[in-house]
């Protein structure tokens, strides 16, 4: 049987915060260059609107990570699948990510990045759940917050289902 997917953004209101956030991280960084890295697989299609929507020089790059632990709590302890192509020392990254939950992967992550020596480190999320907050995390840029439930669409999935949904939608999931 179908999952139920109930529309929580569509795609007209995600374009106009897309831009909103655009237009926000261009002002912030006039006059400088910036590094965006998009976290595979989920931000994929918010990184790629969202640089569109930048006036300032971009250079895109990708990661990949995952998350230690079971199919709906992360553990903290992130393996790098991917890693960056290129150094980020001396460069303005800002990392871009699909959703925050518990904070874990991000935090992790930060420190290992950290380490890299970048000139300035920042956060954009289109989603964030803060209920659901275990690890600090601080995050500069914020599409939405959203409440406690799982979300697909937009690059996100379940067990790899419904990233192409051009609307992120609450999944109920339907017993077989
Ligand atoms: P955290 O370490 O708990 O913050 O994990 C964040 C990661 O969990 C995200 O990058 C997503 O891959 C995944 N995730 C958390 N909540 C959702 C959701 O509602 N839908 C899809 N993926 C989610
Ligand atoms: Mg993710």
């Amino acid at each position: 049987m179908a999952d139920r997917i109930d529309v929580l953004y569509s795609e007209e209101e995600l374009d106009k915060r897309i831009r909103e956030l655009g237009d926000e991280i261009s002002r912030d960084y006039a006059g400088k260059e910036i590094t965006l890295i998009c976290i595979l697989k989920g931000a994929s299609f918010f990184a790629c609107e969202l640089a569109k929507h930048i006036s300032v020089p971009v250079y895109i790059d990708f990661m990949q990570v995952s998350s230690y632990g079971n199919e709906t709590e992360s553990s903290g302890v992130v393996k790098i699948v991917q890693d960056l192509d290129d150094p980020i020392r001396g460069k303005n990254v800002i990392v871009v990510e699909d959703i925050i939950d518990s904070g874990r992967t991000m935090h992790y992550l930060f420190q290992i990045l950290r380490t890299r020596g970048p000139e300035s480190l920042k956060l954009c999320s289109l989603l964030n759940k803060p209920d659901r907050r275990v690890t600090e995390v601080e995050i500069d840029y914020t599409g939405f917050d959203i409440p406690d439930k799982f979300v697909v669409g937009y690059g996100l999935d379940y067990a790899q289902r419904y990233r192409n949904l051009p609307y992120i939608g609450v999944v109920t999931l339907e017993e077989d």
